[in-house]
Parts: C-alpha cells; structure tokens; sequence
C-alpha cells in the first residue's frame, strides 16, 4: 500500500480534491446555499449511538440481500450521480464496472456523461436508471425506452428537482456542463447566455416544474419497469406515494444539493418507515460514510441505502479501482459492524440496535 492509500472513503474526498479542478471538485462536493443541510447529512449520523449485543456467534456475517428481487453482495447501491467523465474521462462505464466486480446495484444518473447504450454493454452490474422529467416530454419518455431496451430494472423517479437547487460554488465558477450524450441531437447542454451557473441556466430550460402527483399515470403507462419515487422526506408524501401506486420510495435529499434546511435524511427516516409499515421497500440516501452508518439507517428501517459522493470522489482518484475500493471498504465496514454488534444477518439488525435522540427524550 501507498502512502496515500486511503483507509476510508472520507479520505477518497481528500485525494479527489487534488485531482480535480476546482469546478469540477466544489460540483461533487458542495450542496445549496448555506449547506446547512449538506452538513448534517454528516453530523445527524454522530448523534446516534449502536446498542450492541454480546456473546452471538459472528463467526460468519452474511450480508447479501434482495432488492426489488434482484440479489446484491450487500445493502448498499451506488446512487444515481451526474456527470461521471467531469471526474474520469472514461466516466459512468468505469464506475458500472466497478459496480459489477462488487456484485452491487448501480443508479446510473439521467444526466450521465456516457450514454445508456455505453453503460449497458460495458458491464452486467444490475442497473436501475434514474429519471428527471423534461418539459419536451417525449425525451423523458424516449430515454426510459432506452433504458428499458438496455435491460435496466427500475426507474428512480427524482421528484425533489422541479428546479435546481441555488448551489453556490457553482455560480461563482461558472460552473459549465458538458454535453450530455444522452441528449445528443435532442437538446443542446451549450447555454452561452448564462451568468452564473451554466447548469443552472440548463436545468431552468429543460426540467419540467408542473410535473405532478397526476403525471404520474403517465408514467406508468409509457413504462413496465417498477418506479421508485427519489426524495421523499415526510409522512404526507409516502402516503400519497402509496395511493398512487409505486414500487418503493427512497428517503433522500439529493445530498443537500435542492432545499437547505430540510432535516438530514437520517432524520427523516424513521418517519417514512413507520408510515409505511413494510408495504413498499423504502430505500435511503443522504451522508453515508462509514459502515455504522449503514448499519444505523438498516436499524431504522431502511431496506438499503445508496451512496454518492464517496463514489465519485473514488472515481476521481482512482479511476474504477477507486470506486471498487470506496464500495468495499464501505462493505467490510458494515461487516464489522455487524459482528461487533452482535448480528450475522442484516434481519437480526433491529430498531433496538440504535439510540436515536427520539429515544433520549422519551
Ligand atoms: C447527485 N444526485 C443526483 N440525484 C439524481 O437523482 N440525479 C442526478 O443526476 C444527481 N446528480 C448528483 C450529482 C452529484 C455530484 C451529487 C453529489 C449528487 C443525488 C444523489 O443521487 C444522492 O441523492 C446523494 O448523492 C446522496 O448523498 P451523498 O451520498 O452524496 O451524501
């Protein structure tokens, strides 16, 4: 091992800093306005303590799971995040790669850099495909087709997005989007009167902000695969989620990238759990950066989560090794914790397994 070989993800961040322009780094890295959020995404996790139990035979730990049916090496996915070649230029295929050497479940971003097409033929990884809702509807449409054609499994339907978030660093940078290959010949990502933020002015032209409860039918009926609703934060929404019919729902505030001062998604959790009472899978996103952190979000109910920015900090380290490395070192993390906590299997995590500050003021 190298000097520089990092023992966490945490450290991955650290190396990608270095790698990276500045553009592109504070884009990975930074949330909305006061990022207030994007910290305690983070620090909500510190406050939850592990209750664990003693003497239980840990000699193996088996964390494979099923989601939505389809078997994984563990509980933890890679999230849908845009833009991958901003970090390595062979950008979504390497981090697709990585996904299948670890036998984990890849969200691929609908604002990928490498088409569909490229991510589906590079890798056998199962695949669920993340979906933003143009104005021009008919791209939205024609990109689950794509998707479905490709053999993904499920749609992540990104609903806390009707416009992009007010992210500072990139205004200051002038952030410039790439084209996005997806979209070639469809809509260009060039925007050249913007003054800030060329995503910004990108975003405001294409995602559709009247997309509604009601448009959901429509989406069923342009696609069979199952569709997960991305950014559900309160018991009011996961309701009507369930009335409206989904496959699940993730509880997620897009990394703190859209609405500052909503609650760390780790605090938001339990609520949609416990609304939903185990009818649907309700996965989970949002800070995920050690394996204790894996465990507490399972211990509240989570049936997986997804991680992010550890992802892409690994792959603009080092490439899809850095990305195998972040996955596993999140897995073996997870493992220990297990055993340390007293629970060969992820059914033997339980609520009674975490503190929460709930539980202190009961
Ligand atoms: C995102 N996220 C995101 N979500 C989505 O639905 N579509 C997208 O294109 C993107 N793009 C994106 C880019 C970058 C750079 C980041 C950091 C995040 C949100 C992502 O899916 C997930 O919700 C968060 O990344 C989870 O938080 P952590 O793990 O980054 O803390």
């Amino acid at each position: 091992m190298g000097d520089d070989e990092p023992v966490n993800v945490k450290e991955y961040q650290q190396l990608a800093k270095q790698a990276l322009p500045k553009m592109y780094y504070d884009f990975f890295a930074g949330g909305s306005e006061d990022q207030h959020t994007l910290k305690e995404n983070v620090e909500a996790f510190k406050r939850i303590t592990l209750r664990p139990r003693i003497l239980v035979d840990v000699s193996k730990i088996d964390m494979s799971t099923t989601i939505l049916g389809y078997k994984t090496s563990a509980p933890i996915m890679i999230a849908p995040t845009s833009m991958h070649k901003l970090a390595h230029p062979q950008g979504e295929i390497l981090t697709a790669k990585a996904a299948a050497a670890c036998n984990v479940i890849m969200g691929l971003s609908f604002s990928s850099t490498c088409t569909i097409e490229e991510v589906a033929s590079s890798c056998n990884a199962v695949r669920f495909f993340q979906l933003y809702m143009y104005k021009r509807r008919e791209i939205s449409a024609l990109m689950v087709k794509r998707a479905e054609i490709n053999g993904f499994k499920a749609i992540l339907l990104t609903v806390d997005s009707p416009k992009l978030g007010r992210r500072e660093a990139d205004i200051k940078n002038k952030m410039i989007a790439p084209q996005l290959k997806n979209f070639e010949g469809l809509v260009s990502t060039e925007v050249h009167d913007s003054e800030g933020s060329n995503l910004e002015a990108y975003a405001s032209r294409t995602l559709d902000p009247s997309f509604s409860w009601k448009d959901i039918a429509w989406l069923k009926s342009v696609t069979k695969l199952p569709i997960l609703i991305k950014g559900v934060l309160t018991r009011e929404d996961v309701i009507k989620a369930m009335e409206i019919g989904v496959e699940g729902v993730i509880v997620s505030n897009h990394g703190a990238r859209q609405l500052d001062y909503v609650p760390a998604t780790i605090d938001a959790l339990e609520e949609v759990v416990l609304t939903v009472q185990g009818r649907i899978p309700v996965l989970f996103d949002g800070g995920i950066r050690r394996g204790t952190d894996v465990f507490k979000a399972l211990a509240l109910g989570a049936q997986a989560v997804m991680v992010g920015r550890p992802i892409v900090f690994g792959l603009a380290a080092k490439g899809e090794y850095g990305v195998k490395r972040a996955i596993e070192m999140l897995k073996d993390e997870l493992e220990l914790t297990m055993a340390l906590s007293g629970c060969p299997t992820l059914s033997d995590i339980t609520r009674n397994h975490v503190r929460t500050q709930i539980d202190d003021h009961r």
